[in-house]
């Protein structure tokens, strides 16, 4: 009965080869799931853009908006951003989806404490398996830890913020310390027209102090997991210096890419990211 069953299987299997349409669906059903995680102070919605052209070419689209972002949201610290991640990709990878990890900016550290507890999902660590692995990560102008802050305290964010961060306490974090030099407009989305900059303006949120001066756990950079850091030319809030630093560190194994983008480039750049997204996925884009 059993070898009967695999032949049949086989043949299948083998017509459906013949005639295009079982590659065709397997085409669509293997288009990964791409989680997508907003900087400090903004929401999910920002985006929005991206969301819907990756949609509209088969991806299965999760953007989490961060708990630590709101005007309440002054005790919140890390652990429960990190679960919502881990709630998304758990379920996802339990229906055997593969799935990309988006971060942005202080969303990029997030994703780097999100997949701590998958490394066994690591499509770097194990290529063949079947689907429900993590394909990569995909750090868009990410603010992250170094390799070395990992074995010691990390640094006080008050001493590594820009400038324009105002600090409220210890409780929350605003971005208007210096609303003329540094406006949102200018730090933000210097690349965007000017109307929908102040729209974007608008709708910021403070983030939690908890949250943002956490120290890192993991590091999934150094090889454990497929990497890839964006790099913005026009970046007024991790300039190019910044960004290199992450790539050049000991130990650190990165993919990269540079465009004339800014430090928003889902708003500024909604082609390219996609571009971006569907090539780290093996997509000819
Ligand atoms: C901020 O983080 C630093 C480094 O981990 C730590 O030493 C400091 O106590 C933290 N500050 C507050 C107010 O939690
Ligand atoms: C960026 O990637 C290119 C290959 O695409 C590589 O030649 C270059 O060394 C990388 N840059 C850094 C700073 O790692």
């Amino acid at each position: 009965m059993a070898p009967y069953f695999s032949f049949i299987v086989l043949l299948c299997a083998f017509v459906s080869l013949l005639t295009g349409t079982g590659a065709a669906a397997v085409g669509t059903a293997t288009k990964p799931t791409v989680i997508l995680i907003p900087a400090a102070f903004s929401k999910a919605t920002v985006y929005d853009k991206v969301k819907h052209k990756l949609s509209n070419t088969g991806y299965d689209i999760v953007a989490v908006d961060l708990p630590s972002v709101g005007r309440g949201a002054s005790k919140v610290d890390r652990t429960p951003e990190i679960e919502a991640v881990q709630k998304v990709l758990s379920r996802r990878i339990h229906q055997g989806k593969d799935i990309v990890l988006v971060g942005n900016s202080y969303g990029a550290t997030v994703i780097c404490d999100a997949v701590k507890d998958f490394e066994d999902k690591s499509a770097m660590k194990y290529p063949s398996s079947s689907n429900g692995k993590i394909l990569g990560l995909i750090f868009f102008s990410g603010f992250i830890p170094y390799i070395s802050e990992l074995s010691g305290a990390g640094p006080d964010i008050r001493h590594i913020s820009p400038s324009w961060f105002r600090f409220e306490s210890t409780k929350r974090v605003f971005w208007d310390n210096d609303i003329k030099n540094h406006p949102p407009q200018f730090t933000l989305y210097n690349l965007l027209p000017s109307s929908e900059a102040r729209t974007y303006s608008g709708s910021l949120q403070p983030s939690s102090f908890a949250a943002l001066n956490a120290t890192a756990t993991y590091i999934p950079y150094d090889g454990k997991f497929r990497t890839l850091y964006f790099i913005g030319k026009y970046d007024n809030t991790v300039p190019s210096a910044l960004a290199e630093s992450y790539l050049v560190q000991p130990g650190a194994k990165w993919e990269n890419v540079t465009i004339d983008g800014d430090h928003s480039p889902m708003l500024s750049r909604p082609n390219e990211f996609v571009n971006i997204v569907r090539r780290f996925s093996r997509e000819k884009a």
